[in-house]
C-alpha cells in the first residue's frame, strides 16, 4: 500500500533541543520599534565596529583576484601559521601550527571538538552559568552534559571540590575564561588545579577562550601554559569583531588532529575561503582592535554605576568579555518578567538568566555592553529610571 503523504514525517528526537530564548527577546524588541520605539539593544552578545580594514581590504582583493575554492579541511596553512605566531606573540608559547584547525566559528569547532572527543553517552561536566550551546549541542550529539552548580564566591568557576562532589563517571569538563555571561576570568593557578583535577581522572579538559583580547584588569592567559593537552577554542567572532564571517579555531591535542581532519573533511569540507584570508589579515590589525576593549571599558563602568545606583550592585566581577551578569532579586520580579518590562516600558532589551542557567536564571539577568557608546549612554539612563523605583517598592 502506498504511505500517507498527508501524514508529515516526524523531526529526528535528537533534534529537540532548546532554542536560545534570546532569541524571543530579540523578535519582541524588532516588534517593538515596529511599533515606532526606540530599542536600545543589550541583549545581544556582538562587537560593534565589523571587522578591522587590514581583512575587509584582503577579502576585497581575493575577491577581485582569487579562485575561492576549497582549503584543506584544516584551513589555510598561512592562518593555521599564523595563529601560532599569535600563541608566542601574546603568551610566549610555541604552539605546532599543524596541531591548528580552522573552524566554521568557534561554533563549528564544537561540534568537532565534541565528536572528536566523545563517543554518544559519555557525560562531560558543564558549569551553570554558562553560553548555553555547550549543552544544547550536546544533546544533539548524544553527549550528557552534567550540570556543576558555581556560584559568586568563586567567580562562577568551578573549583576541583565542587567537580569531587558529582558522582557517576566522567568523560569531560568544559571551562572558559573570559566566560559569557558572567565576564569572570581564571588565572594560571586556578586552572592548572582544574586540569590536574582532569589528568588525574583521564577526563577530556576543553577550553573556550573565545573572549581573550577581551580584558579589563590582567590579560586572560590561556590554558595551554598549565595543560599542554587541552583542547582550546577560539574564534574571530569577538576581540577580532568578525562575527558574521564564521571563522574560528581549534589547538587540538595531538591524537585529534586526524580524527578532527577527517571530520572536518566530511561534515564541512572547508571554512569559507574568503573569510579564511580575511581573518589572517585581521591578525595584523591589533592596535585598531585594542582601541575597541577601551571603548566597551567605559560602557562597563556606565553601566554598572547605574545599575549600582539603582540597587543592583550583585554583579559578577566582569574582568573579561562584554557582559554583566546582574542579581536581579532587589526588584522582587523574575528575570523573564523583568526582561518584558524592561522592554515594554523602558525600551532596553536585555536577556534573561534562563538561557545560561536552566535552574537559577529567573534570579540573573545579562547585560551586554558592546554596543555603541552613545546607546550604552542611552541605555543606562533608562535602566537606571526604570529600576530604581522598582526596587524601592519591592
Ligand atoms: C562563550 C562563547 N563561545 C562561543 C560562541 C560562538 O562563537 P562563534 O561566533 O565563533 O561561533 C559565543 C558567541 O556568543 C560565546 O559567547
Amino acid at each position: 500500500m502506498p504511505a500517507d503523504r498527508k501524514i508529515p514525517l516526524p523531526p529526528s528526537e535528537r533534534s529537540a533541543i532548546p532554542s536560545f530564548l534570546v532569541m524571543d527577546v530579540v523578535i519582541d524588541a524588532a516588534r517593538q520599534e515596529a511599533a515606532g520605539h526606540d530599542v536600545v539593544h543589550l541583549e545581544i552578545g556582538e562587537p560593534g565596529g565589523g571587522a578591522p580594514a587590514p581583512a575587509l581590504e584582503a577579502a576585497a582583493a581575493a575577491l577581485r583576484d582569487g579562485a575561492l575554492g576549497y582549503t584543506p579541511a584544516l584551513g589555510l596553512p598561512a592562518l593555521r601559521r599564523r595563529i601560532a605566531r599569535h600563541y608566542r606573540d601574546w603568551h610566549g608559547l610555541d604552539v605546532d601550527w599543524q596541531r591548528i584547525a580552522v573552524t566554521t566559528g568557534a561554533s563549528g569547532g564544537f561540534v568537532l571538538g565534541f565528536l572528536a572527543s566523545f563517543d554518544p553517552g559519555a557525560r562531560v561536566l558543564v558549569a551553570d552559568p554558562s553560553y548555553p550551546c555547550y549543552r544544547n549541542v550536546m544533546a544533539a550529539l548524544g553527549i550528557e552534559a552534567v550540570r556543576v552548580a558555581t556560584g559568586p564566591a568563586d567567580g562562577f568557576q568551578p573549583t576541583p571540590a565542587e567537580l569531587d562532589a558529582i558522582p557517576g563517571r566522567i568523560d569531560g569538563l568544559v571551562l572558559q575564561s573570559p566566560a559569557n555571561p558572567t565576564g569572570t576570568m581564571l588565572d594560571d593557578a586556578r586552572l592548572a588545579a582544574l586540569a590536574a583535577w582532569t589528568r588525574a581522572r583521564r577526563v577530556r579538559l576543553i577550553v573556550d577562550e573565545i573572549y581573550q583580547g577581551i580584558t579589563y584588569e590582567a590579560p586572560a592567559t590561556t590554558v595551554l601554559k598549565v595543560e599542554p593537552e587541552a583542547l582550546v577554542v577560539n574564534s574571530f567572532s569577538k576581540f577580532w569583531a568578525m562575527t558574521g564571517w564564521r571563522v574560528g579555531w581549534l589547538v587540538l591535542p595531538e591524537p585529534l588532529v586526524r580524527p578532527v581532519e577527517r571530520l572536518a573533511q566530511n561534515l564541512f569540507i572547508s571554512t569559507p575561503t574568503v573569510a579564511q584570508v580575511a581573518a589572517t589579515a585581521a591578525m595584523d590589525a591589533e592596535e585598531e582592535l585594542h582601541a575597541r576593549v577601551g571603548i566597551y571599558r567605559a560602557n562597563r563602568d556606565l553601566l554598572r554605576q547605574a545599575l549600582g545606583r539603582a540597587g543592583l550592585d550583585r554583579i559578577a566581577p566582569p574582568d573579561g568579555a562584554f557582559y554583566l551578569w546582574a542579581d536581579i532579586r532587589p526588584t522582587g520580579v523574575p528575570a523573564s518578567e523583568l526582561a518584558r518590562r524592561l522592554l515594554h516600558e523602558a525600551h532596553v532589551a536585555v536577556t534573561p538568566g534562563m538561557d545560561f542557567d536552566p535552574v537559577d536564571g529567573e534570579n540573573w539577568i545579562r547585560l551586554s555592553f558592546a554596543a555603541d557608546p552613545e546607546r550604552i549612554r542611552i541605555g543606562a539612563e533608562r535602566l537606571e529610571a526604570a529600576l530604581t523605583p522598582m526596587i524601592r517598592r519591592a
